[in-house]
């Protein structure tokens, strides 16, 4: 494949571009939803490399693939030679002769660099220690499905600035929503994001008082405050415990708020249990919207 169209990141791409993908997912779920059969992928494989768990992204892109008429070949930590310290690059150049395009959960972003440069095909990111772009497809689906556009909306982060944080800045400025994080100073999101956002004029904000982040918005998410590979849980635990996600947060935000978690959640620690399984919660057509966002990148990637 001449110029791969890979994704990796929301900055990475237009907002036109993201839009388009968003739409080819919502047409291929009404699609299946009427009993269409559609195929667009046919033949094709995706190669899944897993260096960390998963459940929902080993799932649905699974599940998405088949569905699309294609295969998948799932590399785990400890069955592939990546495990035995064969390069990326190297990895990267005998898949592209397999199979037509690799899915990567892996820790260091660089890797996801060093795959992109070295594949012949597309590269899709299924979350690093950085960022975890095909989350936010299925959080935008989702919001979008629930309560219309989010352009003009305001969405609270409220917890540790990790990965899903990173993510939900580039999505703010793509898709045109206000984004307030609450976190601790420790747990800050990266600078260079922030300024990113700054700079493609974003309305971002990041402060310490979830309160305040909460205050009149739209959506209210948060993340687990021990992300795969963090250590000194118990440290995190007394940082991330005034961030916590309870009735009386919740009830700071516009009447018609909604609550969305990427999952795996920790009741009790960042959500309450009121909260994540009550009436404003829409986690689980959040965690089926990754089947069908993901079918929108695959068919946009391999297309
Ligand atoms: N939200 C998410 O990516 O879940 P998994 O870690 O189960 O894939
Ligand atoms: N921040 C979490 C997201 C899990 C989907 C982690 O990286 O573990």
């Amino acid at each position: 494949m001449s110029n791969p169209k890979h994704f990796l990141d929301l900055d990475r791409l237009d907002a036109q571009t993201l839009r388009r993908i968003l739409d080819l997912g919502g047409d291929l779920k009404r699609a299946r939803a009427e009993g269409g059969d559609d195929k667009p992928l046919h033949g094709k494989t995706l190669a899944m490399i897993f260096e960390k768990p998963s459940t929902r992204t080993r799932v649905s892109f699974e599940v998405g693939m088949v569905q699309l008429g294609g295969h998948v070949v799932i590399l785990g930590d400890q069955d592939s030679q990546l495990g035995r310290g064969e390069t990326v690059a190297d990895t990267a150049r005998v898949l592209s002769r397999y199979v037509n395009a690799i899915m990567i959960r892996t820790d260091d972003p660089q890797k996801l660099v060093e795959l992109e440069q070295h594949a012949d095909i597309p590269v899709i990111n299924g979350l690093t220690d950085r960022s975890h772009p095909c989350q936010l497809m299925a959080d935008i689906m989702t919001y979008e499905e629930h309560r219309g556009p989010i352009a003009g909306r305001t969405v609270a982060w409220c917890g540790d600035g990790n990965n899903m944080a990173v993510s939900y800045i580039h999505a703010a400025v793509r898709f045109g929503f206000a984004l307030r994080l609450a976190c601790p100073e420790a747990l800050a999101v990266p600078a260079d994001v922030l300024a990113w956002a700054a700079r493609e004029g974003g309305d971002v904000t990041q402060g310490k008082d979830a309160d305040a982040a909460c205050a009149d918005a739209d959506l209210i998410v948060t993340d687990t405050w021990v992300s795969m590979g963090d250590e000194d849980a118990g440290k995190r635990h007394n940082m991330l415990q005034p961030f916590q996600i309870d009735a009386r947060r919740m009830a700071l935000a516009k009447d018609d708020a909604l609550f969305m978690h990427c999952l795996p959640a920790h009741r009790g620690e960042e959500v309450t249990a009121e909260v994540i399984d009550g009436p404003r919660s829409v986690i689980w057509d959040e965690a089926e919207n990754r089947l069908h966002a993901q079918k929108g990148i695959l068919a946009w990637c391999l297309s």
